[in-house]
């Protein structure tokens, strides 16, 4: 586990074993040979991915994606050697530094292979590229129309190579499973063509975190799970879900109480008017530090174990709470934000849920 010092009011806390948890749980679902690439962009979906990226390659996994040109230099510069893919789109200003620092780039347009290559051509070998497909998920990728000329294109037999092949799936977590399949139908026969025209393709890869649990069809040498690392999935109901562990807490300490009387307000706007004398704890988090002001008058903390309301607006730096109902409650003790606390728990999702978000946006 590691945590944020604990000598700050308000931290944040990954546990590396439930990351480890949940990466042995995705590898259950895999036949031999198909490897794990772990999405870390988004800063690990703020789990903090240099962190995140060497606690999973002392667990094995030699490859990683990132969205941008920016996230994976971070990871170059903290040391992580392995593999990386940005999926993200590329500008042709950008390719000097994605190929001094070995960045894999997916490719979504052919017009940014020539700028490529040039910035590729003191290399000692083809530089490895990844190509995307758009099945439809209406974002990048090439579609099969676009494609057939750019298999033709020389330099993808000459400075470049093309290590990978992907397509993104657009409703792998929704109830009905057509749509999916129909993407995987057009990516395979997609996949059939490109080979047949002489590309090897050692990395085929399509799966997200919904489609490792549910298509195993879409597995192919590389699966990309995001989420499910992160202790959370968003399968329907209907699906049994995986033993997952929710690797990232949030905590904070009680800075403050005062009792406010019957009719008193708190915070900007005076949103919230206590309708009996009202203990309110104050609590050091706000905005500022991703403690959405959605979750004003809306949603609780734990406090020994139990629900405090929160009560007024949500600050930039600060949070108040109703915590009548949770005497004896004193300054300097710890509130959970996200996580478990005296065997109650608050998890991301339901903070998401909250605020009408999802897991993957709210981290706190
Ligand atoms: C191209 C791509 N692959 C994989 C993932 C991981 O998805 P999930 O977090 O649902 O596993 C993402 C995340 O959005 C993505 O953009």
């Amino acid at each position: 586990m590691t945590a944020a010092s604990t000598l700050l009011p308000t931290y944040a806390t990954v546990n590396l074993s439930a990351l480890a948890h949940n990466l042995s749980c995705i590898q259950g679902y895999l036949s031999p040979g198909c490897e794990v690439m772990a999405i870390v962009k988004a800063n690990a979906y703020g789990h903090g991915a240099v962190e995140i990226a060497h606690a999973l390659a002392r667990k094995g996994i030699g490859r990683f994606a990132v969205a941008s040109l920016e996230e994976g230099i971070t990871l170059r510069q903290a040391g992580v050697s392995t593999p990386i893919v940005v999926l993200g789109a590329l500008f042709d200003q950008q390719l000097a530094d994605l190929v001094a620092h070995r960045l894999t780039p997916v490719i979504s347009n052919g017009l940014i292979l020539p700028a490529l290559a040039q910035a590729a051509n003191s290399q000692p070998s083809p530089y490895q590229i990844h190509l995307k497909i758009e099945t439809g998920m209406g974002r990048l990728g090439f579609s099969p129309d676009e494609l057939r000329p750019l298999l033709d294109n020389p330099l993808l037999r000459g400075a470049l190579h093309v290590e990978g092949l992907m397509t993104h799936l657009a409703d792998a977590d929704g109830t009905d499973t057509s749509f999916t399949e129909r993407q995987l139908g057009v990516f395979q026969a997609i996949l059939e063509q490109v080979r047949r025209r002489g590309l090897s393709l050692p990395l085929v890869h399509t799966a997200n975190s919904a489609a490792i649990v549910r298509f195993s069809a879409s597995h192919y040498s590389l699966v990309r799970p995001g989420i499910m690392l992160y202790g959370y999935q968003t399968l329907p109901a209907a699906i049994p879900a995986p033993d997952l562990q929710q690797v990232l807490s949030l905590r904070t300490t009680i800075a403050h109480i005062r009792t406010i009387p019957r009719g008193g307000t708190v915070s900007y706007n005076r949103t919230f008017t206590a309708s009996r004398p009202t203990r309110i704890a104050v609590l050091p988090i706000g905005y500022a530090d991703g403690y959405s002001r959605q979750l004003s008058n809306r949603g609780s903390v734990l406090i020994q174990g139990r629900r405090a309301p929160i009560v007024g607006l949500v600050c930039m730096d600060m949070t108040m709470v109703d915590v009548t109902d949770i005497p004896p409650v004193e300054v300097g003790e710890t509130v959970t934000l996200i996580g478990q606390q005296a065997g109650a728990a608050i998890w991301a999702d339901e903070v998401a849920d909250w605020i009408g978000t999802i897991p993957y946006e709210y981290y706190g």
